[in-house]
């Protein structure tokens, strides 16, 4: 149901990212949508949160919820609290955001689409890199055939996260509320493969943990093999030492190919396609475009709940985002059986970290 009067916003858990959703909330820039309250178990950490953001802050759900007329939810928690904070939040009908992943496993998201679909509420979830505009053009060339049949793609994540950015929290590097890099850093990255070049029919993946006393893994390879036929693979490390080198995707075709680097994904670094002329032409569209990817979610989100004819379909639902979950769940099912794990996968490919722990001890 649309929405016509300002929209209040609620967010739960006061921690690192939900300062870059209150910071767009608060910045008037988005005209409809408001913060007005924050949850987070830690007391002092909502307080002083919601003192920095003047808004009213609680400790817990239900009482925020009760006591405040909220029109959506935010939920900026640890990812293994995704799942049970979406459950509270819909049993008060609310719309939501979720930031990514969904929850972390296939059967929790399904239940988490469910409700929400049953209630008539919004369920977003956050994967803001599909609105990086290289990302963009990188779809539109796909999209108008300019780099004629794909062969590969290859990305890359080589990214520096040492002992102390673990110790940061204690939910970070754990099965249980973080679920390993391949849920955490690269969900973005499997997102973007699968929306760029279509479903992905089997893969293959191995997983180790190097530098850092964690549970999960700080280094993970995949290959993959889509439905039409391209290959790719993406290498995933958190173990760069001492800083992150590169964040890219390649894509090579019969008749061009592009490579998007840059610590952000923000660079052109490759960019030859056949025809000049179309190459021209689109990176004339995005090369100016807006860069900064929450913001630019939110200014969907509001297009979403207030007006009606709205195409902005590039934003990610529940039934959208639940397929790099499933991606990255068949990646930890390919480690544990040793051999190519082919989708759809298993919806029972839930817990089974005690398997994953002993690989990675080995
Ligand atoms: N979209 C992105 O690029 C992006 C970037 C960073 C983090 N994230 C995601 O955002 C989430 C949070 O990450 P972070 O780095 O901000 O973590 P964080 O540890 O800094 O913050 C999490 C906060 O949630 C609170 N919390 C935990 N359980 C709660 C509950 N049940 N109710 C209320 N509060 C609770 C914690 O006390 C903490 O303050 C993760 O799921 C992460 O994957 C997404």
């Amino acid at each position: 149901m649309k929405i016509s009067k300002i929209i209040n916003v609620a967010i739960i858990g006061c921690g690192k990212i939900a300062e870059k959703h209150a910071t767009i909330l608060s910045s008037k820039k988005l005209k409809k949508l408001k913060l007005v309250a924050v949850c987070d178990t830690k007391k002092n950490k909502a307080k002083k949160f919601a003192k920095k953001f003047n808004v009213d802050f609680f400790d817990n759900i239900d009482n925020l919820l009760k006591l405040i007329k909220i029109d959506l939810v935010v939920i900026c928690t640890s990812s293994g609290h995704h799942y049970s904070n979406a459950l509270a939040i819909s049993r008060y009908k609310k719309n939501l955001i979720i930031e990514k992943p969904i929850c972390l496993n296939l059967s929790e998201a399904k239940q988490i689409i469910k409700k929400f679909e049953k209630n008539k509420n919004y369920l977003f979830v956050v994967m803001q890199n599909r609105l990086n505009p290289m990302l963009k053009l990188l779809k539109e060339a796909i999209n108008k055939k300019l780099l004629g049949k794909i062969t590969s793609i290859s990305v890359r994540v080589w990214w520096c996260r040492d002992q102390k950015y673990y110790d940061q929290a204690a939910w970070r590097g754990t099965w249980n509320l973080d679920g390993g890099i391949f849920l955490n850093q690269a969900i973005h990255h499997i997102d973007m493969m699968q929306w760029l070049l279509g479903p992905i029919h089997s893969l293959s993946a191995m997983i180790k943990r190097r530098l850092v006393k964690i549970e999960t893994e700080d280094l993970g390879l995949a290959i993959f093999e889509f439905k039409n036929g391209i290959l790719g693979n993406i290498e995933v490390s958190t173990a760069l030492r001492p800083k992150n080198l590169e964040n890219s995707v390649t894509i090579l075709g019969e008749s061009g190919n592009i490579k998007i680097g840059g610590l952000y994904m923000n660079n052109l670094e490759i960019y030859e396609l056949k025809n000049k002329l179309m190459a021209k032409s689109l990176l004339k569209k995005y090369k100016k475009l807006n860069k900064n990817n929450h913001h630019l979610f939110y200014e969907d989100v509001q297009k979403k709940l207030t007006e009606t004819n709205t195409n902005s379909n590039q934003i990610v639902d529940g039934k959208e985002a639940i397929k790099s979950l499933e991606i990255a769940k068949a990646i930890y099912q390919s480690v544990i059986k040793k051999k190519r794990v082919f989708l759809p996968a298993n919806t029972r490919i839930n817990n089974q970290h005690k398997k994953l722990l002993s690989e990675l001890r080995k």
